[in-house]
């Protein structure tokens, strides 16, 4: 992956036009997990990096995306569920149109990496209702897109929390609690973002599947680390709101502590995060599902970010700046 600056804008991610669909990647600021468990969570949508989609009258159901090299058609009669994941989850998107299904022929063009916690698979998902929408002539809201596109999720994520899906059709920042309206953060000044890549495989499934068996053995435990997580969520709104960086940054790195008591970094993840912060970054933690993809760090300003992807260069991790405007 190359380093690249990128630049978010609120509103950017509602974009589409007939036949044609985005869906925004997205990093969570903090409360991955613990919004499973209904907790909140703060999260971006990184509108220059996602899924574009187009849809075209076809004979078929057919999906093809790239670079993933996927290409398959849906056999609308089959009655059993395929084993690939990814046809599973089409068909899933598919049967929320009713019968007879969509015939149409969809390409997906994604920019995103797989498997990282930047939300590529919700993207994927929210760029295909958009551009099966979009040929059907027909327009939904944000969040009427992102339930659609949930169905797709819970092939791929065992048990989401829907917030992948509502910041992939969203936009900006935003805090986010199950079955409640998104709420829109707006922010004091721009935010900038390191987003460095452990190169492990993100494993969201087998992650959200480990807090479970934790919370089903201790689920008081559980709780209680859940909501010192939602302290600092609540804590970290507060700081974006006042554009208050170097608090946000502490609770971000107070936020990492607590997913690593989660079992949910990895040795990597922690160096990474330890360098980008020796680096002057004003704090770090993974994104995501964890146990391996994606980490972030929070920079001063993008004049100061430079020292923090070298160090990020020096462990030989892939890494790229994210600036998220108010
Ligand atoms: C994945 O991006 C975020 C998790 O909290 C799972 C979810 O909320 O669905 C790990």
């Amino acid at each position: 992956m190359c380093i690249r600056r990128r630049s978010l804008r609120a509103g950017a991610c509602a974009r589409y036009t007939r036949g044609m669909a985005f869906g925004c990647g997205k990093v969570i600021l903090l409360g991955e997990h613990s919004v499973v468990y209904g907790r909140p969570a703060l999260a971006a949508s990184l509108a220059s990096m996602g899924a574009e989609a187009s849809a075209e009258p076809w004979p078929h159901a057919r999906l093809e995306v790239e670079p993933w090299g996927v290409a398959f058609d849906v056999d609308a009669e089959q009655e059993e569920q395929p084993a690939d994941a990814m046809q599973r989850a089409f068909r899933a998107l598919l049967a929320g149109y009713g019968k007879p299904w969509p015939r149409a022929r969809v390409r997906v063009q994604l920019s995103i990496p797989g498997a990282a916690g930047l939300g590529g698979s919700a993207a994927l998902s929210v760029a295909v209702v958009r551009a099966l929408d979009a040929l059907r002539g027909s327009e939904r809201t944000p969040e009427a897109v992102a339930a659609a596109a949930l169905a797709a999720e819970y092939v791929f994520h065992g048990t989401p929390s829907g917030i992948d899906t509502a910041m992939a059709a969203g936009s900006g920042v935003a805090l986010f609690r199950k079955d409640a309206p998104l709420e829109q953060v707006a922010l004091e000044r721009p935010l900038t973002l390191v987003v460095g890549h452990s190169g492990e495989v993100g494993q969201t499934k087998i992650t959200v599947a480990s807090v479970k068996q934790q919370y089903q053995r201790d689920p008081k435990k559980l709780e209680q680390t859940f909501g010192a997580i939602e302290a600092l969520v609540l804590n970290a709104r507060s700081a974006l709101q006042h554009g208050d960086v170097a608090d946000l940054g502490k609770l971000m790195s107070e936020n990492q502590k607590l997913l690593n008591t989660l079992l949910l970094s990895t040795s990597r993840l922690e160096e990474m995060c330890k360098a980008t912060e020796n680096a002057g970054a004003l704090g770090a933690k993974l994104t995501g599902g964890g146990g391996g993809g994606c980490m972030i760090a929070l920079c001063a300003g993008p004049e100061l970010a430079g020292p923090v992807l070298e160090a990020l260069r020096k462990l030989g991790r892939d890494a790229f700046l994210v600036q998220v405007q108010p």
